[in-house]
């Protein structure tokens, strides 16, 4: 079912101005903003209930992110320390004090519990994006799905994609849009209050070749394997049950190989004092989206290469850049500043930043898209982003290639030289996170990638000459 609404759409705050009187007029149940209050924590059932049967769906779900996206420490630290305070001072911005909560933390949302309570005091907002949430949605108001415009509606009837299966616990209604892309865009898109957007995996996919080739999200993050899915009541097995693993970022394995990433010389052969040039390619090989997609405000991916020669001597390279608009934000820097907007957002005066690019070596190339709040500084503040720089990030099976120059120094060792290219993933810049008391497991880098591959550097010229004449 699609909900046909005369809202612009649900934009953070706006909408609770304008939308509520026209859901009214349309009768029909609400999403987004509208949605908020209207259904009371008791009409959805826990986890719990549902894991008595499905064993391992439930175990595997509470692995994964969306059942902590509300207990999870750097959300409550963003919630708490930063979103909340801003909305209080910010009018713009007000309405992310519930628009947060509209998708991690859909219960208390749609219960009205604004804002909730921490995680520590064990409300039902603690219960993140369950089990019976995602069961009951039944579709989204407008065209394109975004900022939690999700239609829920809990019964007795579990929605899935599967026919002519029973359970004497529930009903069962058939319904093909869990099995569609635009089920996980509900919460994936975000437009936020200067109507920029901040989160746009669904969008990116729908552009992708996967996308083209009928991949939907649910193929690689619910894969399908055999199993029984309800092993603890009477269920029977499929060949093709819907893996909940829901594994992205925060998965080692999911990342590891997700990038490709390979480097050749120009050369086979070199003498010191000349210079070589090295290229890398980079390939998105496994997303069916941008790699960093989502909160891409928060990640840095980026690409390391040094080169090893035959004692061991390491010398690291800068990439060359290429000359676009807005680069030098995707190659890092030590000196750079950025974050200046978390003093204003905190009311700390004359906070003069952090470091941009954090832990990333000087001279490195970042694949990100920056995101500028109103004044034009980098941010991580999804909330209070007014445009964005130069989109260096990595679009689904295309590759990037990169260019490194170095003149081999007259004291380089003759042999063989090793050329090493690593690309690294941290979820969090590692200046926020540490400053923010963000635990580290949060912006430890994850090498994703790595290729080497060797050069033949001659004894110096004067020396081969040398030995000819003897
Ligand atoms: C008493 C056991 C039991 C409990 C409790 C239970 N289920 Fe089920 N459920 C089943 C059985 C059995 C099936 C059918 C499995 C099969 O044979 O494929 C099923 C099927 C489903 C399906 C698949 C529907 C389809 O067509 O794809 C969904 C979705 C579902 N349950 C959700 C839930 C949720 C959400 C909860 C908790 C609110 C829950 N179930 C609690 C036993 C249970
Ligand atoms: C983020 C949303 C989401 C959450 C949370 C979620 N599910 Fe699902 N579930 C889905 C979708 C989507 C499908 C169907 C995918 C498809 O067929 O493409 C599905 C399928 C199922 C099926 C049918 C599996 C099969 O292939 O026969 C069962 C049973 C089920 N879910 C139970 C649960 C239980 C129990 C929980 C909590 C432990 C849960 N789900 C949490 C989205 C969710
Ligand atoms: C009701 C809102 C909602 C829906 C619907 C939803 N998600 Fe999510 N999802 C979230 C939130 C919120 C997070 C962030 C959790 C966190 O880090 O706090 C998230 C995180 C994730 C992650 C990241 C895990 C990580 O390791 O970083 C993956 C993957 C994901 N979702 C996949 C899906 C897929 C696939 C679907 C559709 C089948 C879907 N989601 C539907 C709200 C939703
Ligand atoms: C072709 C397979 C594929 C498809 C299709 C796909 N993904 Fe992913 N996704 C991945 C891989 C691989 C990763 C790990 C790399 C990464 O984190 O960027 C990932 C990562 C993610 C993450 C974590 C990103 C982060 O930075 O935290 C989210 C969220 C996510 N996917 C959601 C979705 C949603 C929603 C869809 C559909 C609109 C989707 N994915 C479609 C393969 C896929
Ligand atoms: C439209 C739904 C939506 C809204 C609104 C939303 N988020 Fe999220 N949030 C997500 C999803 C989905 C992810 C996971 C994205 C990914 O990993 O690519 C996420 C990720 C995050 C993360 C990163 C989690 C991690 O572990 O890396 C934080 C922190 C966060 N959100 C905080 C907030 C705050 C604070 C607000 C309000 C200002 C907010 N979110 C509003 C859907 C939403």
């Amino acid at each position: 079912m699609r909900i046909a609404s005369r809202c612009s759409g649900p934009f953070l705050g706006l909408v609770l101005v304008f939308c509520p009187v026209v859901v009214a007029l349309a009768e029909g149940p609400a999403g987004g903003d509208a949605a908020l209050g209207t259904i009371p924590y008791d009409r959805f059932e826990t986890d719990d209930v549902c894991a008595a049967c499905h064993t391992d769906l439930a175990a595997q779900h509470r692995e994964s992110l969306m059942a902590q996206s509300f207990v999870h420490a750097w959300d409550e630290i963003e919630y708490f320390e930063l979103a909340l305070p801003h909305s209080a001072r910010e009018p713009k911005v007000a309405g992310i004090r519930a628009g947060c909560i509209g998708c991690h933390a859909p219960l208390a949302f749609l219960a009205g519990d604004i804002p909730p309570k921490r995680p520590s005091e064990g409300t039902r907002a603690n219960e993140g994006v369950s089990c019976d949430l995602c069961h009951s949605i039944t579709g989204f108001v407008g065209d394109t799905p975004f900022n939690f415009n999700y239609v829920a509606q809990p019964g007795e009837a579990k929605r899935g994609t599967r026919a002519g299966v029973e359970s004497a616990y529930h009903e069962i209604e058939v319904d093909p849009f869990l099995g569609t892309a635009e089920f996980c865009g509900t919460c994936h898109n975000e437009k936020d209050p200067w109507g920029v957007w901040v989160k746009a995996t669904h969008l990116e996919w729908r552009a992708s070749p996967q996308a083209r080739a009928g991949i939907v999200c649910q193929d690689c993050h619910m894969p399908p394997a055999e199993a029984d899915p309800a092993p603890g009541g009477s269920g029977t097995v499929h060949r093709d049950v819907r893996q909940h693993l829901f594994h992205g970022a925060h998965d080692d394995g999911k990342l590891r190989g997700a990038i490709e990433v390979r480097i050749h010389p120009r050369e086979t052969e070199a003498t010191p004092g000349s210079t070589v040039t090295f290229v890398a390619t980079v390939l998105n090989a496994k997303a069916g989206h941008m790699i960093p997609t989502g909160s891409a405000e928060e990640r840095v991916v980026w690409l390391h290469v040094e080169v090893i020669d035959a004692a061991g001597r390491r010398h690291h390279l800068p990439v060359q850049p290429k000359g676009f608009p807005g680069e030098e934000m995707t190659i890092a820097s030590r000196e750079a500043l950025a974050y200046q907007d978390i003093g204003e957002i905190r009311g700390i005066e004359n906070f003069i930043g952090l470091a941009r690019d954090g832990m990333v070596p000087d001279g490195d190339r970042i694949f990100r898209l920056p995101y500028l709040d109103p004044k034009g500084r980098m941010t991580v503040a999804q909330w209070n982003t007014a445009s964005f720089g130069p989109d260096y990030r990595l679009a689904p099976l295309e590759a990037r290639t990169e260019t490194f120059t170095w003149r081999i120094p007259e004291t380089a060792a003759p042999g063989s030289l090793k050329v090493r290219a690593s690309v690294w993933y941290s979820r969090l810049v590692s200046s926020v996170g540490a400053y923010l008391g963000v635990p580290e497991e949060e912006w430890e880098p994850v090498l994703v990638a790595r290729h080497e591959t060797t050069l033949k550097i001659d004894a110096p010229a004067l020396g081969r000459q040398e030995a000819q004449r003897r």
